[in-house]
């Protein structure tokens, strides 16, 4: 149990803990790695074992038609003003402005991660997000970005009707759909894309600061099967990138093998991929690197946890043309947005 594990392993507890949920071992010894104070590390597993009650957050397609009947929040400093926050708890899924696809449902954290994409260029031509189910890292890009072409692929078969779902509903356009491994995608696309999104699978352990399961989630066997895939998916990923493009890489864990320890590795495999200052984060810059990138952390209070870098490819070269998919795609809008 929680209390005597904290005990025995001479973490003071936490002020307000409550012996009612378990932090296993391993959940410690991350917390040792993450934090060398021990207030910081209590924080942390406060937040893990005793989930706080987090905004329900929405990002909206378009201008609001009507206002919401939620208890509004103040807005975070690097939300942008198509994003807003409601009490926790308030049922903002089941309004019926969210089955006419006025917004997108999400957590906050999901926003903190593609706050980097607010730094680019508007309009670019083509935006590839590789790992896009359900969808929210794809809406955040057309939202600030509106792309001429936006390309979600999803990777895992059962995961792509949801994103298709949700594209459907928020009216997004133009937008194709496909599902392909990462590999595949990089073949058809290498060289043309403005800007690539890889919002990671990964370890998951921000889920547990939302009250979820995530079994296995600080398992070193866990960590490294997440991080070899980051890495697969990564380096398939920097290949779509046209010269002057970016890259997004983001995760919802707080494993420094993954996060820091991926993205080290993947500057020193293709070095013409530098890190961007994002301003509006700087506050967030990560103390476990060197180089931009920015975290979230559960105690922070704003969002369960995540870990965002963009890079921005500064090698010679031309873009390649975008190909013809011909009847390739799962599914693409057809139709203009109503
Ligand atoms: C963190 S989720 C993406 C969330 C999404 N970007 C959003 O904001 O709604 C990671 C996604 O990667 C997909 N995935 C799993 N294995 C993959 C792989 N080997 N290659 C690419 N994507 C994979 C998962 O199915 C999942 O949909």
């Amino acid at each position: 149990m929680y209390v005597p594990l904290l005990q025995r392993l001479k973490v003071p507890l936490p002020s307000a803990a409550k012996p009612v949920a378990k932090c296993s071992r391993l959940a410690v010894a991350c917390a040792n790695r993450l934090f060398e104070s021990a207030h910081d590390r209590e924080c942390f597993l406060e937040a893990l074992t005793i989930p706080p009650a987090y905004a329900a957050t929405v990002l909206w397609c378009r201008e609001p038609t009507s206002s919401l009947p939620f208890e509004p929040l103040p807005p975070l400093p690097w939300q942008p003003p198509w994003v807003s926050r409601f009490a926790p708890g308030s049922r903002t899924g089941q309004h019926p402005l969210h089955e006419a696809g006025a917004y997108y449902c999400l957590d906050s954290s999901s926003v903190f991660a593609a706050v980097p994409l607010l730094t680019l260029p508007q309009e670019p031509s083509l935006v590839i997000d590789v790992c896009a189910a359900p969808g929210g890292k794809s809406l955040f890009a057309w939202r600030s970005l509106h792309p001429h072409y936006l390309l979600c692929n999803e990777t895992i078969g059962k995961r792509v009707g949801m994103l298709i779902g949700n594209l459907k509903r928020c009216r997004v356009h133009p937008v194709g759909v496909t599902s392909w491994d990462t590999e595949v995608l990089a073949a058809e696309f290498q060289g043309t894309a403005d800007v690539v999104i890889v919002d990671a699978p990964c370890s998951g352990q921000s889920l547990l600061a939302k009250g979820q399961k995530a079994d296995g989630c600080f398992h070193p066997v866990t960590i490294r099967h997440n991080q070899r895939r980051q890495k697969r998916i990564l380096a398939a990923a920097a290949t779509l990138v046209r010269p002057g493009g970016w890259l997004l890489y983001s995760t919802c864990t707080f494993s420094q093998d993954e996060n820091e320890g991926v993205a080290t590795w993947l500057m020193a495999t293709f070095p013409h991929l530098i890190p961007q200052k994002v301003p509006v984060l700087a506050p967030y810059q990560s103390h476990l690197a060197a180089f931009p990138c920015y975290r979230l952390w559960p105690q922070q209070g704003e969002g369960a946890g995540a870990f965002t870098v963009l890079w921005q490819h500064q090698g010679l070269g031309e873009s390649r043309p975008i190909p013809d998919l011909g009847n390739r795609w799962r599914w693409r809008s057809t139709s203009q947005p109503r």
